[in-house]
Protein backbone atom coordinates (compact mmCIF):
# COMPACT_ATOMS: atom_id res chain seq x y z
CA UNK A 1 0.00 0.00 0.00
CA UNK A 2 1.06 3.26 -0.97
CA UNK A 3 1.70 6.30 2.04
CA UNK A 4 -0.11 9.30 1.26
CA UNK A 5 2.33 11.02 3.76
CA UNK A 6 5.62 13.04 3.33
CA UNK A 7 7.71 13.96 6.66
CA UNK A 8 10.69 16.34 6.93
CA UNK A 9 12.98 16.61 10.19
CA UNK A 10 15.09 19.50 10.99
CA UNK A 11 17.49 20.03 13.85
CA UNK A 12 17.76 23.39 16.54
CA UNK A 13 20.81 25.13 17.36
CA UNK A 14 23.20 26.85 20.19
CA UNK A 15 25.21 29.75 19.02
CA UNK A 16 28.58 29.56 20.51
CA UNK A 17 29.27 33.50 19.57
CA UNK A 18 28.18 36.49 17.32
CA UNK A 19 24.38 36.53 18.19
CA UNK A 20 23.08 39.90 17.67
CA UNK A 21 25.65 41.20 15.78
CA UNK A 22 25.17 39.10 13.02
CA UNK A 23 21.88 40.71 12.23
CA UNK A 24 24.24 43.73 11.65
CA UNK A 25 26.52 41.61 9.28
CA UNK A 26 29.31 40.49 11.46
CA UNK A 27 29.90 36.43 11.06
CA UNK A 28 28.78 34.41 14.17
CA UNK A 29 29.41 30.72 15.16
CA UNK A 30 26.37 28.11 15.55
CA UNK A 31 25.68 24.59 15.59
CA UNK A 32 23.00 21.82 15.19
CA UNK A 33 22.24 20.03 18.57
CA UNK A 34 20.14 16.43 18.69
CA UNK A 35 16.80 18.19 19.31
CA UNK A 36 14.60 18.24 16.21
CA UNK A 37 11.07 19.17 14.81
CA UNK A 38 9.40 16.89 12.61
CA UNK A 39 6.69 17.91 9.93
CA UNK A 40 3.98 15.46 9.00
CA UNK A 41 1.97 16.40 5.80
CA UNK A 42 -0.82 14.43 4.31
CA UNK A 43 -2.85 15.70 1.14
CA UNK A 44 -7.01 17.05 2.34
CA UNK A 45 -9.17 19.02 0.65
CA UNK A 46 -9.87 22.57 1.91
CA UNK A 47 -7.72 24.83 3.56
CA UNK A 48 -4.05 23.97 5.40
CA UNK A 49 -4.08 23.10 9.09
CA UNK A 50 -1.80 22.42 11.29
CA UNK A 51 -3.43 19.61 14.03
CA UNK A 52 -3.63 20.38 17.69
CA UNK A 53 -1.72 23.67 17.23
CA UNK A 54 -3.59 27.16 17.94
CA UNK A 55 -0.28 29.53 16.99
CA UNK A 56 -1.78 31.64 14.25
CA UNK A 57 1.84 32.33 12.96
CA UNK A 58 2.37 28.56 13.29
CA UNK A 59 -0.62 27.81 11.00
CA UNK A 60 0.47 30.93 9.14
CA UNK A 61 3.67 29.41 8.50
CA UNK A 62 2.26 25.90 7.13
CA UNK A 63 0.01 27.68 4.80
CA UNK A 64 3.17 29.89 3.54
CA UNK A 65 5.65 26.57 2.36
CA UNK A 66 2.46 24.38 1.54
CA UNK A 67 -0.24 26.28 -0.25
CA UNK A 68 -3.95 24.70 0.53
CA UNK A 69 -5.12 21.03 0.72
CA UNK A 70 -2.50 20.08 3.34
CA UNK A 71 -3.21 18.46 7.79
CA UNK A 72 0.39 19.16 9.32
CA UNK A 73 1.19 17.35 12.70
CA UNK A 74 4.03 18.50 14.01
CA UNK A 75 6.28 17.05 16.67
CA UNK A 76 9.38 19.07 18.15
CA UNK A 77 11.74 18.13 21.12
CA UNK A 78 13.34 21.72 20.52
CA UNK A 79 12.33 24.11 23.92
CA UNK A 80 10.14 26.58 22.20
CA UNK A 81 11.32 30.72 22.76
CA UNK A 82 14.66 29.88 24.86
CA UNK A 83 16.49 30.89 21.42
CA UNK A 84 17.67 27.35 19.98
CA UNK A 85 16.04 27.81 16.82
CA UNK A 86 11.92 25.99 17.34
CA UNK A 87 11.28 28.85 14.56
CA UNK A 88 13.52 28.06 12.04
CA UNK A 89 13.73 24.39 12.50
CA UNK A 90 9.87 23.88 11.70
CA UNK A 91 10.76 26.04 8.77
CA UNK A 92 13.02 23.48 7.48
CA UNK A 93 10.45 20.99 8.61
CA UNK A 94 8.26 22.15 6.61
CA UNK A 95 9.94 22.83 3.14
CA UNK A 96 11.55 19.27 3.52
CA UNK A 97 8.38 17.45 3.97
CA UNK A 98 6.89 19.44 1.00
CA UNK A 99 10.26 19.41 -1.63
CA UNK A 100 12.51 16.17 -1.30
CA UNK A 101 16.21 16.49 -2.45
CA UNK A 102 16.24 20.33 -2.21
CA UNK A 103 19.96 21.93 -2.57
CA UNK A 104 20.87 23.20 0.64
CA UNK A 105 20.40 27.12 -1.32
CA UNK A 106 16.94 26.19 -2.26
CA UNK A 107 15.98 25.07 1.18
CA UNK A 108 17.54 28.24 2.70
CA UNK A 109 15.80 30.65 0.63
CA UNK A 110 12.55 28.52 0.88
CA UNK A 111 12.74 28.14 4.59
CA UNK A 112 13.90 31.83 5.22
CA UNK A 113 10.71 33.94 4.32
CA UNK A 114 9.28 31.57 7.00
CA UNK A 115 11.44 32.65 9.43
CA UNK A 116 11.06 36.26 8.77
CA UNK A 117 7.52 35.42 9.51
CA UNK A 118 8.54 35.01 13.21
CA UNK A 119 11.41 37.27 13.40
CA UNK A 120 10.79 40.77 11.48
CA UNK A 121 14.96 40.59 10.71
CA UNK A 122 16.57 37.55 10.60
CA UNK A 123 20.15 36.99 9.75
CA UNK A 124 19.50 33.87 8.53
CA UNK A 125 22.07 32.21 11.00
CA UNK A 126 19.52 29.87 12.28
CA UNK A 127 17.99 28.59 8.71
CA UNK A 128 21.34 28.17 7.86
CA UNK A 129 22.19 25.77 10.86
CA UNK A 130 19.26 23.75 10.47
CA UNK A 131 19.29 23.47 6.93
CA UNK A 132 22.83 22.24 6.86
CA UNK A 133 23.80 20.72 10.26
CA UNK A 134 26.90 20.62 11.88
CA UNK A 135 28.89 23.54 12.48
CA UNK A 136 29.18 26.71 10.87
CA UNK A 137 30.70 30.37 10.79
CA UNK A 138 27.78 32.29 8.89
CA UNK A 139 27.80 35.94 7.52
CA UNK A 140 24.74 37.59 5.88
CA UNK A 141 23.15 37.08 3.69
CA UNK A 142 24.25 33.63 3.54
CA UNK A 143 28.36 33.08 3.83
CA UNK A 144 28.87 29.81 5.29
CA UNK A 145 31.96 27.93 6.19
CA UNK A 146 32.01 24.54 7.97
CA UNK A 147 33.68 23.97 10.77
CA UNK A 148 35.37 21.12 12.01
CA UNK A 149 33.07 19.27 14.65
CA UNK A 150 35.42 20.09 18.01
CA UNK A 151 35.18 17.23 20.57
CA UNK A 152 34.07 19.75 23.78
CA UNK A 153 30.75 19.56 24.91
CA UNK A 154 28.35 22.38 26.64
CA UNK A 155 25.74 22.15 29.15
CA UNK A 156 22.66 24.02 28.49
CA UNK A 157 21.03 25.42 31.36
CA UNK A 158 17.22 26.60 30.95
CA UNK A 159 16.27 29.82 32.57
CA UNK A 160 12.25 28.58 31.96
CA UNK A 161 11.64 32.51 30.58
CA UNK A 162 10.38 32.02 27.36
CA UNK A 163 11.29 35.46 25.34
CA UNK A 164 10.83 36.75 21.59
CA UNK A 165 13.75 37.32 19.21
CA UNK A 166 11.80 39.65 17.53
CA UNK A 167 11.49 42.07 20.59
CA UNK A 168 15.11 41.56 21.41
CA UNK A 169 16.39 42.09 18.06
CA UNK A 170 14.24 45.34 17.85
CA UNK A 171 15.01 46.23 21.22
CA UNK A 172 19.50 46.01 20.07
CA UNK A 173 18.29 48.29 17.32
CA UNK A 174 16.79 51.13 19.07
CA UNK A 175 19.97 50.92 21.60
CA UNK A 176 22.27 52.17 18.04
CA UNK A 177 24.28 54.26 18.03
CA UNK A 178 25.33 53.01 21.28
CA UNK A 179 25.84 49.56 20.78
CA UNK A 180 27.67 49.78 17.72
CA UNK A 181 30.99 49.68 19.04
CA UNK A 182 29.73 46.44 20.98
CA UNK A 183 28.40 44.90 17.42
CA UNK A 184 32.36 45.53 15.98
CA UNK A 185 33.95 44.09 19.24
CA UNK A 186 31.61 41.20 18.85
CA UNK A 187 32.59 40.16 15.37
CA UNK A 188 36.48 40.62 16.24
CA UNK A 189 35.62 37.59 19.29
CA UNK A 190 33.93 35.49 16.83
CA UNK A 191 37.12 35.65 13.86
CA UNK A 192 39.42 34.72 17.22
CA UNK A 193 36.79 31.96 18.10
CA UNK A 194 36.96 30.49 14.62
CA UNK A 195 41.02 29.92 14.87
CA UNK A 196 40.72 28.61 18.62
CA UNK A 197 37.31 26.30 18.42
CA UNK A 198 39.53 23.49 19.10
CA UNK A 199 41.00 24.84 22.33
CA UNK A 200 38.09 25.15 25.00
CA UNK A 201 40.17 26.93 27.45
CA UNK A 202 40.76 29.94 24.84
CA UNK A 203 37.22 29.38 23.42
CA UNK A 204 36.06 30.03 26.60
CA UNK A 205 37.80 33.29 27.64
CA UNK A 206 36.34 34.58 24.03
CA UNK A 207 32.53 32.90 25.34
CA UNK A 208 33.28 35.27 28.57
CA UNK A 209 34.05 37.95 26.84
CA UNK A 210 31.20 37.23 24.68
CA UNK A 211 28.70 37.37 27.75
CA UNK A 212 30.35 40.67 29.07
CA UNK A 213 29.59 42.64 25.88
CA UNK A 214 25.88 41.12 25.31
CA UNK A 215 25.42 42.20 28.79
CA UNK A 216 26.78 45.44 27.88
CA UNK A 217 24.49 45.81 24.99
CA UNK A 218 21.54 45.10 26.94
CA UNK A 219 20.30 41.67 26.22
CA UNK A 220 21.43 39.59 29.48
CA UNK A 221 19.18 39.61 32.62
CA UNK A 222 19.11 38.84 36.39
CA UNK A 223 18.46 35.19 35.31
CA UNK A 224 20.74 34.60 32.24
CA UNK A 225 23.72 36.46 34.59
CA UNK A 226 22.84 34.01 37.52
CA UNK A 227 23.10 30.62 35.54
CA UNK A 228 26.54 32.56 33.31
CA UNK A 229 27.96 32.56 37.57
CA UNK A 230 26.98 28.95 38.54
CA UNK A 231 28.16 27.54 35.48
CA UNK A 232 31.67 29.11 36.30
CA UNK A 233 31.68 28.81 39.54
CA UNK A 234 31.40 24.79 38.76
CA UNK A 235 34.07 25.06 36.71
CA UNK A 236 33.25 25.95 33.38
CA UNK A 237 35.82 27.55 31.05
CA UNK A 238 33.27 29.67 29.33
CA UNK A 239 29.43 30.53 29.98
CA UNK A 240 27.35 32.70 27.89
CA UNK A 241 23.56 33.45 26.75
CA UNK A 242 22.96 31.85 23.74
CA UNK A 243 20.25 33.02 21.67
CA UNK A 244 18.37 36.33 21.63
CA UNK A 245 18.33 36.55 25.58
CA UNK A 246 16.13 38.33 27.74
CA UNK A 247 15.36 34.85 28.67
CA UNK A 248 16.09 31.33 27.07
CA UNK A 249 19.29 29.21 27.71
CA UNK A 250 22.64 29.37 28.84
CA UNK A 251 25.36 27.84 27.00
CA UNK A 252 28.64 26.79 29.20
CA UNK A 253 31.59 25.47 27.99
CA UNK A 254 32.66 22.92 30.82
CA UNK A 255 35.40 20.06 30.39
CA UNK A 256 33.33 17.66 33.67
CA UNK A 257 29.84 18.52 33.81
CA UNK A 258 28.71 16.53 36.59
CA UNK A 259 29.26 19.75 39.36
CA UNK A 260 27.21 21.80 37.41
CA UNK A 261 24.45 19.40 36.75
CA UNK A 262 23.99 18.57 40.62
CA UNK A 263 23.94 22.49 41.27
CA UNK A 264 20.98 22.77 38.50
CA UNK A 265 19.14 19.75 40.01
CA UNK A 266 19.38 21.27 43.44
CA UNK A 267 18.18 24.38 42.60
CA UNK A 268 15.56 23.05 39.90
CA UNK A 269 17.47 24.76 37.11
CA UNK A 270 17.02 21.99 33.61
CA UNK A 271 20.20 21.57 32.61
CA UNK A 272 21.85 19.22 29.93
CA UNK A 273 24.81 18.07 28.10
CA UNK A 274 24.96 18.79 24.79
CA UNK A 275 27.38 18.78 21.88
CA UNK A 276 27.58 19.64 18.53
CA UNK A 277 25.17 17.60 15.93
CA UNK A 278 25.98 16.51 11.82
C1 LIG B 1 18.62 34.39 17.28
O1 LIG B 1 18.75 32.99 17.41
C2 LIG B 1 19.92 35.02 16.95
C3 LIG B 1 19.89 36.52 16.71
O2 LIG B 1 21.22 36.91 16.33
C4 LIG B 1 18.91 36.93 15.64
C5 LIG B 1 19.32 36.46 14.25
O3 LIG B 1 20.47 36.13 14.01
O4 LIG B 1 18.42 36.44 13.39
C6 LIG B 1 19.56 37.29 17.98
Amino acid sequence: MQSNHQTGTAPGKLILCGEHAVVYGQKAIAFAVDLTTKATIRPRTGPTNVRRVEDSLVQEAAQMVLGPNWEVSLTSTIPIGRGMGSSAALAVALVKARHRDLTFDSLFQSALPVEKLFHGNPSGLDVAVSARGGVLLFQRPCQLQSLACPSWQVVVLDTQQQSSTAQMVRYVDSQRPRVDSIIDQIGDLVEEAAKTIGDPITLGEILNDNQRLLAKMGVSNHHLDELVRLARHCGAYGAKLSGAGGGGVVLALIEDPEPLLVQCNRRQVPAWVCRPWS
